[in-house]
């Protein structure tokens, strides 16, 4: 895989899911990597340092640690943080803006966010109305920028999502209808196509792209698995009450008017030809039936 840019890429979440994965894939390209990090202590921290990636203690609240940090770096992938309540959507958004802000006072050459699906427009879903008004800052700072859009994480399959084993049935239950299709991604993938784009081997269709590698109803997600562990299926749709809190039942509710927004599964691949499917992603990380539910 070749590498255009010769620089230094500045990461901030290094030490999450997706900044994480955009460091693995950048260091598959020998890109060099600057980690911007509040605790260079970490054992996520000291786990980077020692693959090669350079620590900047910053803190987002601090504009000189921020100054520091994006100093004659060639190009910023950020994330903002999972926001569980109205006040955790305004720290994400301080927390954008001001790497928005001071990437702007550095002339960072290229910046690459990584927002959410459905931050084009104002959908009433908190944290992505969060992420629609980082994008807004960022397209008015000057700045060259991209969007990767994530959809959902195909790795919630084995947390919050995952699927049960009961009575010899693989048993998928989220809030969501039966025919509204889920969009999702690999994490693996959201790091690859924005490793790509920081890299400049490949560019943003006008600056965005939705990280879509597959998009399946509940009982094909149920089937997907069932099909790998030789077993029968179902999906069942749960209310929205089922879910802890507020922000998560409006995502939920814009989740089932999916398909007023249908994906383009085809830019995210034109840009990394590999982008995994859901069945794919089950083989890759060698997924299997859970053994320890009642019933099995
Ligand atoms: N889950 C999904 O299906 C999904 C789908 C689409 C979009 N998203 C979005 O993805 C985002 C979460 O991404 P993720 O899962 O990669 O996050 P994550 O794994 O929870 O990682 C969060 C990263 O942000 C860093 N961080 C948090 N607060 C910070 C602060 N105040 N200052 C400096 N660093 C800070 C953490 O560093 P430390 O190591 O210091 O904690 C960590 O590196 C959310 O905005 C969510 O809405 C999620």
């Amino acid at each position: 895989m070749s590498t255009q840019t010769a620089g230094t890429i500045a990461v901030f979440g290094a030490t999450g899911q997706q900044g994480g994965a955009v460091v693995d894939a950048l260091l598959d390209r020998q890109a060099r990597v600057r980690a911007l990090v509040r605790d260079p202590r970490s054992d996520r921290a000291r786990a980077l340092a020692a693959r090669g990636v350079e620590l900047a203690a910053i803190r987002t609240d601090d504009p000189a640690s921020l100054a520091a940090a994006l100093a004659t770096v060639e190009a910023l992938s950020f994330m903002t943080p999972e926001a569980n309540s109205l006040e955790q959507v305004e720290a994400e958004i301080r927390i954008g803006t001001a790497l928005v802000d001071a990437a702007a006072e550095a002339g960072v050459p290229h910046v690459v966010f990584n927002s959410v699906s459905g931050a084009d427009r104002e959908s009433g879903v908190p944290h992505h109305d969060s992420k629609h008004s980082i994008e807004k800052h960022l397209r008015s700072s000057g700045l060259r920028v991209s969007m990767v859009r994530a959809t959902a994480f195909m790795e919630n399959f084995t947390s919050v999502m995952a699927p049960s084993l009961e009575h010899g049935e693989i048993v998928l239950r989220l809030p969501l209808p039966e025919d509204a299709a889920l969009k999702m991604i690999s994490v693996h993938d959201i790091g690859r196509v924005t490793a790509a784009l920081l890299l400049d081997t490949a560019e943003a269709p006008g600056v965005v792209v939705e990280l879509v590698g597959d998009e399946l109803t509940g009982p094909q997600i149920a089937a997907a698995f069932g099909a790998r562990a030789g077993l029968p299926a179902r999906y069942e749709a749960l209310a929205l009450s089922v879910l802890p809190n507020d922000l998560d039942k409006t995502m939920f509710r814009e989740f089932a008017k999916a398909a007023e927004n249908p994906s383009d599964l085809a830019t995210v691949r034109q840009i990394e030809p590999a982008t995994l499917d859901l069945a794919e992603w089950i083989r890759a990380t060698g997924w299997t039936a859970p053994t320890n539910a009642a019933g099995s």
